[in-house]
């Protein structure tokens, strides 16, 4: 567990290699272990393969945002709020599992806020993405994770990062 927090960086360049649907469905499995208040997992997701569709969620999101037209895949991270006060913690809990697993099969990601983002032209971004993606009036929608074979390099974080941690104790 360890190696994979420290290695997983967020990706934002990718090679044009497609993504396993295997490898697909094994990081939706972890999205959907995802601890939730009361178990009620107030999610859906949705598989983004559409090139079209990308393009039009990169200009969405002039700022973080612009290479979803170039990610293979991105995975969109829906909130069932009618049914769960705690949506927003939920789903980016599930947003991180889902980051984290694509770490472990060997793929790179990152997290496209939609949520209190705004366009280029002040609209908000998530009613924009909504549309985009025709999700129902009453869901929300909380972020895209973009997710393909890495195309940059990164430094990986390291153990020190971990371990020189400060904090208090009460004893
Ligand atoms: C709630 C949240 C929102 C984020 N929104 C964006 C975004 O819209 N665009 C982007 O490129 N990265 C976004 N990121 C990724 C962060 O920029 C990144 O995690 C942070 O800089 C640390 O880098 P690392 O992920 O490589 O450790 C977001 C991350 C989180 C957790």
């Amino acid at each position: 567990m360890l190696k994979v927090l420290l290695e997983r960086r967020s990706i934002r360049k990718y090679k044009d290699d497609l993504v396993e649907s295997e490898k697909v469905k094994q990081i939706l499995g972890a999205g959907q272990l995802a601890p939730s208040g009361k178990n009620k997992k107030p999610w859906e997701f949705i598989v983004i393969e559409n090139r079209e569709v990308l393009k039009k969620l990169s200009e969405v999101k002039p700022k973080g945002g612009t290479f979803l037209e170039d990610a293979p895949i991105a995975i969109a991270i829906v909130g069932l709020e009618a049914n769960s006060d705690t949506w927003m913690e939920d789903c980016s809990i599930a947003s991180t599992f889902i980051q984290l697993e694509a770490e472990n099969q060997g793929l790179g990601s990152c997290w496209v806020q939609l949520k209190s983002r705004f366009t280029k032209d002040g609209e908000d971004a998530e009613k924009l993405g909504k549309k985009i993606l025709e999700i129902e009036d009453e869901k929300r929608l909380l972020c895209v994770i973009s997710i393909g074979y890495s195309n940059q390099k990164k430094i990986v974080y390291k153990e020190e990062d971990y371990v020189e941690v400060e904090f208090k104790t009460i004893k």
